[in-house]
């Protein structure tokens, strides 16, 4: 009679099992409705998913109008860390209808698409970023954008904190002899101690005098509850990965331009896979602990009719 009942209770679980597979979507965080992105300058694209983080996707802009027209390829058959960073195009006609298609490779056929953005020529933009007091999650993708003075040919940039300027402690390494664009992005490392006393210091390559700070801002550690951190610390490590193939890419080409994103993203492919691995397994985890209550409550009630059939 028991080894019946488990025969009629596999069914539902394959079954709930099927539907967290086919449940696999792709939700855009980053940009949003209504945002303006600067023509030339570094934005973050960012996506909630439930898919592998070694799943590959492509992303592509598009206008709304116009789906699937393709304007501009911004990186292709890189793996669904959830966030990178892209250069907009000085190429398209300004406008408030552009859009980003984001292309699994798993599933062609259906694209996914951004909230629809500007893009701007402006360059008279006077707020620089992170701004007095901003959040950033540690392990978050986010831009720094510093006034250029236009003596200054090459910068290294760091992170930086600490209570004086006069007395800041070195965190991390960010970048180092890039061109001074005045922008750039960068994944806080997602160790990075929770405080609300970080900068970022901007230091002239050729006379190590001449330093730009951002403004004080504060980083949110990643791990909020017992319960998560195991997911988390898989979830760090893929992050840190990310940082750094981004950084590596920034040092080496002083531009984060989206083909030294997406070939640093696919060289480190081989070398990454123990971590791919172990951020796939806490991306399964996450499928299966949001399906697990349903799944759950109807074996219980299978068990239960079972009990009253005996
Ligand atoms: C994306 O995921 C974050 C963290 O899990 C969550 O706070 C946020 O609401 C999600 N956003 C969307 C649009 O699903
Ligand atoms: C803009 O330039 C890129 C190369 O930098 C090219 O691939 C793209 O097709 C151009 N887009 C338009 C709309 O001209
Ligand atoms: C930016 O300006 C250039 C010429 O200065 C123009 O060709 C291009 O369409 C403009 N693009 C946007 C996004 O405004
Ligand atoms: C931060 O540390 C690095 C490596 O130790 C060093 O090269 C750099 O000069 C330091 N930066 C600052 C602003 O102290
Ligand atoms: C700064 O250094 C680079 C190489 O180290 C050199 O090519 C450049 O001319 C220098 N610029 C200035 C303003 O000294």
């Amino acid at each position: 009679m028991l080894f019946r009942s488990i025969w009629l209770v596999l069914p539902v679980l394959s079954a709930s099992l099927a539907y967290a597979a086919q449940k696999e979507e792709y939700i855009f965080t980053a940009p949003l409705d209504g945002d303006v992105i600067t023509a030339g300058h570094t934005a973050v694209i960012s996506w909630n998913s439930t898919a592998s983080s070694s799943a590959l996707v492509s992303f592509y802009l598009e206008t709304d109008k116009d789906e699937g027209n393709v304007l501009y390829t911004i990186a292709t058959s890189i793996e669904n860390t959830g966030a990178i960073t892209w250069r907009a195009p000085t190429n398209v006609s300004e406008g408030d209808d552009f859009v980003i298609s984001l292309i699994p490779e798993a599933d062609e056929d259906h694209p996914y698409y951004s909230e629809s953005f500007s893009i701007s020529n402006s360059t008279s933009s006077t707020t620089y970023y992170p701004t007095e007091g901003q959040k950033y999650d540690a392990g978050s993708t986010m831009v720094l954008t510093w006034k250029v003075d236009d003596n200054v040919q090459y910068v290294s940039i760091y992170l930086m904190q600490g209570n004086n300027i006069h007395a800041l402690q070195n965190i991390s390494t960010v970048a180092t002899a890039i061109e001074n664009t005045g922008n750039i992005g960068y994944i806080i490392p997602s160790g990075t101690a929770m405080g609300t006393n970080y900068y970022f210091e901007i230091v002239s390559v050729n006379d190590t005098d001449t330093v730009v700070y951002s403004q004080k801002f504060t980083v949110i550690s990643e791990v909020t509850s017992a319960e998560t951190s195991a997911a988390a610390a898989s979830a760090a490590s893929a992050s840190s990965l990310a940082a750094k193939t981004i950084s590596s890419a920034i040092s080496s080409t002083s531009a984060v331009s989206s083909s030294a994103l997406s070939s640093a993203t696919s060289s480190s492919g081989g070398s990454s896979s123990t971590t791919s691995s172990s951020a796939t397994a806490s991306s399964s985890t996450g499928a299966a602990v949001e399906v697990s209550p349903k799944g759950a409550a109807s074996i219980l009630a299978f068990f239960w009719m079972i009990l009253n059939l005996l």
